[in-house]
C-alpha cells in the first residue's frame, strides 16, 4: 500500500449508534433511514468515516455486542436494504464506513449457541467448554459487580462454558477451524456490501489462549492478527482492522506487528494519562502516556479519542491515580464510577461544563499523533445521564434540536430517555441551535478539523515533544516531509507565560492555523515565547522563512 493509500492514517472518525442517532420511521428507535438523513452532518463536521456500532439482531442485554446473527440488520434498525443505501449515501459524500466485529462471543440465544448446547452437536465445539468448573472461574471478570463468574454451567450440556464477558455472551472457540472460517465469511459478507474495515471487539480477549495453538499448531496467539490481515486484504486492499485492546505497552508491537497485523489500535495507554494530566492540570502525565508505548510500524497508527461508548477505563492507572481522577472528575463515586474502573461521565459535565476547558480537551483530542475518533454528541459537548444505569449513562440519544425528544425521534417514546434537565438538557445543547453560533464548540470543532486536515501533518507526521518551561503547558511539533506545525495546550486554570524550545525552528516563522487573524510572536534566539489564558491552546504552522 502506497503512503498516499493509507486513508486511515489521515482519518477522522466519527462513532455512532444507529439505535440512538435518529429515528426516521417514528418508532422511538434510531434507524438507518435515519442515519442516512444525518450523513450531511457528519460529512459537514469534517468526519472521514463512520465506525458503527453493532447494528445486528440482538436479544439487546449489551447494547448490541450480544449478536445473535451476524449476517443480518437488527429488525429494529431497518433492513439490508437500508444498510446497503446507507453506505452508498455515505461514500457519495467521501465517508467511508467501518463496523464492530464482534466474534469473541455471541449472545446464548444465537442459534450456533443454542445448537452447540447439545454436547453431540458438531456445533458444540464451537464454544469453550469444561467438565469441571476451573479453580480460576471466578477471576478475570470484566463487569465486577455485575458478573459473578467467566464459567456458567449450561443445563442441557451439562457442561461449563467460558463467558469473559456477561454470562449470556459465550466465548467462541476460534481454536476451531470452523469458527475462524465463519468468522472470514462474516467479514467477507459486509466487505461485498462496501464497509472499509472493522472495529474488532474485545481482541486481546478474542486471541487470548482458548487452545489456539493446539489446533493451528502456531504457539503465537498473536499469530492470529496475521491471518485476519491477510485474510482481509485479500478481500478488500484498503480495508482496514481496528483493535479495542487495552493492552500494556510492552504487548502493542504483538497487535501491530511490523506492518503486517493490525492497522490501527485504540491508545488507551495515553487515555488514561491525559485524563490524569487534566486532573493534576500538569503535564507531565500526558507526555509520559504519549512516550510509554513504541509508536506504530509504518503501517500502522493510533486511533486517539477521549471517551468511547463504555466507561472510562482507568486500569492501566495506580490506585492513587485512579483516585486523584475520581476526585476531581467523579466525585460522587457511588453514582458516577463503574467496575472499580473509572467514571461513567462525558466529558463535559466531568469537566463541569467549562466551555474553555472542554474545548481544549477536544483540542488535544484532534492534535494528538493518531486519528481523532469523535464520539456522536462530543461535537456538541453532549452531556450524560446519571440516572441510567450503569454505561447507559452515556449512551442517550443525540441532540438535534429544541424540539420534543431533542429531535431524535416524533415518537413520545424514545428507545432511551433523552437529557431534558440540567446544563446538558436537549433544549440548550443541541446541533440546530450551535449551528446558528459562530461560536458554538460545533461550528469551532468544524473548524478544527478543517485546520487539521489542511495543516496535514497532525495524525500521521513524526512527532516530538518539546520542551516548555511550564509544568501545565504541554506542547509538541508534528512534521511530515518538509512541513511542520505545532501545538501548545495550557491544562491549569491559569494564566500562562510558556517559553517553548523551538531551536530546531529558529529559521521558520509560526502562523497560527486556527485563527489565522492571531498574531503569533516570532522564534527569538531559538524560543517562542507565549501567554496563555486558563486552558487556552494554539495551533501554529512552522513556515520556512
Ligand atoms: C467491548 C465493548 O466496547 C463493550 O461495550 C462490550 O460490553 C464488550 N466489548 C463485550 O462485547
Amino acid at each position: 500500500m502506497s503512503v498516499r493509500d493509507r486513508w486511515y492514517q489521515d482519518a477522522v472518525l466519527y462513532c455512532l449508534d444507529v439505535e440512538t442517532y435518529h429515528d426516521a420511521n417514528g418508532d422511538g428507535v434510531g434507524d438507518f433511514a435515519g442515519l442516512t438523513a444525518k450523513l450531511d452532518h457528519i460529512a459537514g463536521l469534517g468526519a472521514t468515516c463512520i465506525w458503527l456500532l453493532p447494528f445486528y439482531p440482538t436479544p439487546n442485554r449489551d447494547n448490541g455486542y450480544d449478536v445473535c446473527d451476524h449476517y443480518a440488520v437488527d429488525p429494529r434498525l431497518g433492513t439490508l436494504g437500508d444498510f446497503v443505501e446507507f453506505i452508498r449515501a455515505a461514500e457519495d459524500r467521501g465517508l467511508r464506513v467501518i463496523v464492530d466485529l464482534v466474534v469473541n462471543h455471541t449472545s446464548d440465544q444465537h442459534p450456533w449457541f443454542q445448537e452447540a448446547r447439545d454436547p453431540d452437536s458438531d456445533r458444540h465445539d464451537w464454544y469453550v467448554w469444561s467438565d469441571e468448573k476451573p479453580e480460576d472461574a471466578d477471576e478475570g471478570m470484566i463487569f465486577p459487580g455485575e458478573q459473578e463468574t467467566v464459567w456458567t454451567y449450561d443445563r442441557k450440556a451439562k457442561r461449563y462454558y467460558l463467558h469473559r464477558f456477561y454470562e449470556h455472551q459465550p466465548d467462541l472457540n476460534i481454536a476451531n477451524p470452523h469458527v475462524r472460517a465463519e468468522i472470514e465469511r462474516v467479514m467477507g459478507f459486509w466487505l461485498r456490501l462496501g464497509v472499509s474495515g472493522f472495529r474488532i471487539d474485545a481482541a486481546p480477549f478474542l486471541i487470548e489462549h482458548k487452545g489456539i495453538d493446539e489446533v493451528s499448531g502456531k504457539a503465537d496467539p498473536y499469530e492470529y492478527l496475521r491471518d485476519f490481515r491477510t485474510f482481509l486484504s485479500w478481500r478488500r486492499g484498503d480495508a482496514v482492522l481496528l483493535a479495542e485492546a487495552n493492552v500494556a505497552p510492552g504487548e502493542v508491537p504483538h497487535y501491530f506487528g511490523d506492518g503486517e497485523k493490525l492497522h490501527m489500535l485504540f491508545n488507551f495507554v495515553l487515555n488514561q494519562h491525559l485524563f490524569l494530566a487534566l486532573a493534576r492540570q500538569r503535564k507531565a502525565p500526558l507526555e509520559r502516556g504519549l512516550l510509554l508505548p513504541p509508536k506504530p510500524p509504518d503501517e500502522g497508527q493510533w486511533a486517539t479519542f477521549l471517551r468511547n461508548h463504555d466507561e472510562l477505563a482507568l486500569g492501566r492507572l495506580t490506585e492513587a491515580q485512579r483516585d486523584e481522577i475520581a476526585e476531581a472528575f467523579a466525585p460522587d463515586r457511588e453514582s458516577m464510577w463503574v467496575y472499580d474502573r473509572g467514571p461513567r461521565r462525558r466529558v463535559p459535565p466531568m469537566l463541569d461544563g467549562d466551555a474553555a476547558r472542554v474545548r481544549m480537551a477536544y483540542s488535544l483530542m484532534l492534535s494528538l499523533p493518531g486519528s481523532p475518533v469523535i464520539r456522536y454528541g462530543e461535537e456538541i459537548g453532549m452531556g450524560d445521564d446519571l440516572s441510567l444505569p450503569e454505561r447507559t449513562a452515556v449512551r442517550t440519544p443525540m441532540q438535534w434540536s429544541d424540539k420534543p425528544n431533542a429531535g431524535f425521534t416524533s415518537s413520545d417514546e424514545p428507545v432511551r430517555p433523552v437529557i431534558d434537565s440540567g446544563p446538558f438538557r436537549y433544549q440548550a445543547v443541541n446541533v440546530d441551535r450551535q449551528r446558528r453560533e459562530p461560536d458554538s464548540l460545533l461550528m469551532w470543532m468544524e473548524r478544527a478539523i478543517r485546520a487539521r486536515k489542511e495543516a496535514d501533518v497532525f495524525g500521521r507526521g513524526d512527532w516530538h515533544v518539546v520542551d516548555t518551561d511550564h509544568a501545565a503547558v504541554f506542547a509538541h511539533v508534528c512534521k511530515r516531509g518538509g512541513r511542520a506545525a505545532a501545538a501548545v495546550h495550557n491544562l491549569s486554570d491559569a494564566e500562562a507565560e510558556a517559553a517553548l524550545d523551538l531551536s530546531a525552528y529558529a529559521d521558520r516563522t509560526p502562523l497560527d492555523l486556527l485563527d489565522p487573524g492571531d498574531g503569533l510572536p516570532g522564534i527569538t534566539g531559538g524560543t517562542l515565547s507565549l501567554s496563555l489564558p486558563p486552558y487556552g491552546f494554539r495551533w501554529f504552522r512552522l513556515d520556512r522563512a
